[in-house]
């Protein structure tokens, strides 16, 4: 039986001003609605039932996924939450982003959805996808409710959401208590999905939990060809925006680093999703700030911009690129000698990603370079075996040379340490090289002109079958090269 919109104190309700749903369920129920107006809500709507739709270009790839990991959790039942949406304030909710095993394994990307690997009696599973129905109608949810489709809205129907997905489909109301109540061992991806976790309390155990994470982190090592694409993508498109900062950056001078950071994320809303991190628009001495994305410092000619951003697509590929660029168009001499010894330690770096070399190989032969060049500079002292072996580069050098990347800009985090850092480069890896040296601004330990001199250069390689090929290749890297760009591009 459906609910009826029945008569509520109004003074309980949100005040339906211009914009405010009346909306909020208390106890189940609607707020106080006219038999009439109701009445007069529930019909008269014309059937929009998309019946031509054609399976996500993906959907072949998440069910070889969703195979994988049936095989390696034979007999349990396997739990993927979207994840919810996130208060703000009040009725105002932050921007959803799905959770990306999700999203790995369905190429779904609304709130609430979940994933659930169901066993089968043959010993693999039967994978059945939990999500929001269209707004009901005839209880008056479409209007009545804060994300009823009239707020927010058309969502895909259950049977549209079949055609698009390759998976059975039915309404995820229903599927915490199903779960719940079923039998036999159960794992769920958490973090994302805080009333299931509470649902299946006391069924859960988190190292088994945590096994299934793990899995699926280790499962996103090796990308496919419709990730490799979407990765280009995002890095096409992500070129694009450093070009529109080159172009804006008189204005960012005139205003401030909040003007890069706004130019970028046009260019990501209007080609992809978001941005896949927060951009870090960090001019002066700014760039010696790993993570900088307050960005409402200055932009000063004479002084570097360090710019790391990537778009994230549609479908949640991020690049992740950073470009350290003079913002008057010309490096100074001390800024070029900085600049082109990480350049060297990147190309030494980039050299080193290969099928078959080990992980750590890229970012040994990147930290080599930039500790050769300290002891040149004599900013520490030799000789370079003595300062790597102590690490003593560190103070300067700061972060690992690099990461993997894919749907999360540090993709695949939760993969061992046997499978990752101690692990060996196969075709179809995807992973930052992204060298840098910073000089803080209070390091007395280095000439005064040295400081507040931060410089990084990142870019996106792809592993090969015979090496490697740099997805962001299209962006300058060499000092001489970043100039005669920027000169083009600033006209
Ligand atoms: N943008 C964060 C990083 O480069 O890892
Ligand atoms: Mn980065
Ligand atoms: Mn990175």
């Amino acid at each position: 039986m459906t609910e009826q919109p029945v008569p509520a104190q109004q003074s309980e309700t949100a005040p339906a001003g211009d914009h405010q749903p009346i909306k909020q369920r208390k106890n189940g129920l609607y707020p106080a609605v006219s038999d009439e107006l109701a009445a007069h809500m529930r019909g008269g709507w014309a059937d929009t039932e998309l019946r031509g739709l054609e399976p996500l270009p993906q959907a072949a790839e998440t069910a070889r996924r969703r195979a994988a990991l049936s095989r390696r959790f034979p007999g349990e039942r396997l739990v993927v939450p979207a994840g919810n949406l996130r208060t703000r304030s009040n009725d105002t909710e932050y921007p959803f982003r799905a959770g990306t095993e999700y999203a790995y394994l369905t190429g779904d990307q609304t709130e609430d959805g979940v994933l659930v690997l169901e066993p089968a009696a043959d010993g693999g599973h039967e994978a059945v996808l939990h999500v929001l129905p269209r707004s009901d109608r005839e209880n008056g949810e479409f209007w009545l409710d804060g994300q009823g489709e009239l707020w927010v809205g058309r969502r895909y129907s259950l049977s549209e959401n079949e055609r698009r997905l390759g998976l059975p489909c039915r309404d995820v109301r229903k599927a915490a208590g199903e779960l719940a109540e079923s039998a036999g061992p159960v794992r769920l991806v958490r973090g994302h999905d805080a009333g299931l976790e509470e649902a299946l309390a006391g069924r859960l155990d988190p190292a088994r939990d945590e096994e299934l994470r793990v899995f699926l982190s280790e499962l996103r090592l090796v990308k496919d060809a419709f990730e490799i694409g979407e990765l280009q993508k995002a890095v096409d498109s992500t070129v694009r925006g450093f070009e529109d900062v080159v172009k804006v950056l008189d204005r960012a001078e005139a205003t401030s680093e909040r003007y890069i950071e706004g130019t970028f994320f046009l260019r990501a809303r209007v080609e992809g999703n978001d941005v896949g991190y927060g951009s870090i628009c960090a001019a002066g001495p700014h760039a010696t700030t790993l993570h900088w994305v307050r960005n409402d410092g200055p932009v000063r000619s004479g002084e570097l911009l360090l710019l790391d951003a990537g778009v994230e697509t549609h479908t949640l590929y991020t690049a992740d690129v950073t470009r350290t660029l003079p913002v008057n168009g010309r490096f100074t001499d001390l800024q070029r000698k900085i600049y082109d010894a990480v350049y060297e330690a990147q190309e030494a770096g980039i050299a080193a990603v290969r099928p078959g070399a080990k992980y750590r190989d890229f970012h040994d032969a990147a930290q080599r370079v930039l500790a050769e060049r300290l002891v040149e500079w004599g900013l520490v002292e030799g000789p370079v075996e003595r300062v790597l072996e102590l690490g003593l580069q560190r103070r300067w050098t700061l972060h690992g040379t690099g990461h993997m990347l894919g749907m999360d800009v540090h993709d695949c985090a939760l993969a061992r340490t046997e499978t990752y850092v101690d692990g060996t480069l196969e075709p179809g890896m995807c992973l930052t090289v992204e060298p840098g040296l910073y000089f803080q601004a209070d390091d007395l330990t280095v000439p005064e002109e040295y400081r507040g001199i931060g410089v990084r250069i990142e870019d996106d390689i792809l592993v090969t079958e015979d090496g490697n090929r740099n997805l962001s290749a299209a962006l300058p890297r060499a000092s001489t090269e970043v100039e005669s760009w920027m000169a083009r591009l600033k006209g």
